[in-house]
């Protein structure tokens, strides 16, 4: 087979997005404004939610939901042990104190059987991570969580569904990540999904300085000059018009985004069952995952690599692949902070290391997936040393 390059993940924009860009860049409103409201009409209705609230990213959508639920100094948040760093940055940027909870070895979340001995009378929020577009159990949590509010990172899983409910409709409040390695992208951005009209109100004013109207509500009502009150201390994390309109173009594919990644992670699932040292993912039936990524176990006792080994072996054949993520409890920040054993994350450390992304995107055809396959199939498995001395 020809060499390919084939990336770990490639936005799919094209012409539509171009057009709506170049429309929005022409209407003289690119800040927060009718595109932002449009964006975030859309994503509610598609993800069956009263509200949605577009902000700068998943990162900062998270801040304002702990924010508007009024977490600080002294209180807890439950995290998984495995996820992105930004999960557990936003608990410390409240001052609060993140809990790791180590997760379950097929799903890669966190479950009502690893949080129940984290809870406290300090618990104010649990913070459940959708990773790589698959739901945690949420029935399960709730029933352990009671009424300490459930807060889902659903960074990677727009579109996707558990039980026949949309991600960012199962807790008090979700957070999305349109990063370019998500199925839908902005560039940056991220929304706040929330039944909640309380905490709607307080995030739509906090994520905007604090100001108690937007600026789109003064330039167009009927006093522009006077500037709004400010009653609370507020960010800015608004969302501009330009992104927003990339963002409802994007929306309006992302069904068809779902659908192709779904048959494509079937297809490397009948394809990789001939490869011993190889698990594809376990997904049980009730789910419906968003496949933002497709990750595979490494089994090392089917083979005499490291991951860094595999990974280096398939980059020279042009293919890139990655951990799924990284486990928070094993990085310095966290362990010096908080004194955290990283040996009592036992699982969450073992996924860091052998979990592996494959390929899986909008602009890859069947002749690339096959190229995957073919060079995981033709791995040399003994060990190379990655430089020589
Ligand atoms: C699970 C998870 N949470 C939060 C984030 C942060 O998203 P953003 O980059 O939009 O801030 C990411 C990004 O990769 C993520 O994977």
């Amino acid at each position: 087979m020809k060499p390919r390059n084939i990336p770990i993940a490639m936005p799919q924009t094209g012409d539509d997005e171009w057009h709506a860009l170049r429309d929005t860049l022409h209407s003289g409103w690119l800040t927060q404004g009718p595109k932002v409201k449009e964006f975030e009409t859309s994503f509610a209705k598609e993800h069956q939610v009263k509200h949605a609230l577009a902000t700068t990213s998943c990162t900062t959508a998270l801040h304002l939901i702990l924010v508007a639920l009024g977490i600080g100094p002294g209180d807890e948040v439950i995290v998984p042990a495995f996820t992105w760093i930004a999960t557990a940055n936003i608990v410390v940027y409240c001052g609060a104190t993140p809990i790791f909870a180590d997760i379950d070895p097929d799903s890669y979340n966190i479950t009502a059987e690893t949080i129940r001995s984290k809870i406290t009378e300090r618990t104010k929020a649990i913070i459940v991570v959708h990773l790589f577009g698959l739901c945690a159990d949420m029935d399960a949590i709730k029933t352990i969580a009671k009424d300490i509010p459930i807060v889902e990172d659903a960074a990677c899983a727009a579109g996707g569904m558990y039980k026949g409910q949309y991600a960012g409709s199962l807790g008090v409040a979700g957070a999305f990540s349109f990063h370019p390695r998500k199925t839908i992208t902005t560039g940056e951005g991220g929304m706040v999904t929330t039944q909640d009209d309380e905490l709607a109100a307080k995030i739509n004013c906090l994520r905007n300085h604090g100001a108690s109207i937007s600026e789109e509500q003064r330039h167009q009502g009927n006093r522009p000059y006077l500037l709004p009150d400010f009653n609370v201390l507020g960010f800015n994390y608004r969302m501009t018009d330009l992104q927003a309109c990339v963002g409802l173009v994007q929306l309006s594919k992302l069904d068809k985004f779902i659908n192709e990644r779904a048959q494509w992670a079937s297809y490397y699932q009948a394809a990789l069952q001939s490869i011993a040292w190889l698990k594809p993912p376990k997904v049980a039936d009730c789910y419906h995952p968003a496949w933002q990524a497709y990750v595979c176990r490494i089994d090392f006792t089917q083979i005499a690599l490291t991951s860094p080994q595999i990974m280096e072996q398939l980059l020279e054949r042009g293919v890139q692949t990655r951990p799924g993520t990284h486990a928070v409890v094993g990085l310095n920040y966290y362990r010096e902070r908080f004194a955290i054993n990283s040996e009592e994350y036992p699982i969450a450390i073992a996924a860091e290391h052998s979990t592996l992304a494959l390929p899986l995107h909008n602009r890859m055809t069947k002749d690339d997936y096959d190229y995957v396959i073919s060079c995981l199939k033709n791995l040399t498995t003994t060990a190379i040393p990655l430089c020589e001395a």
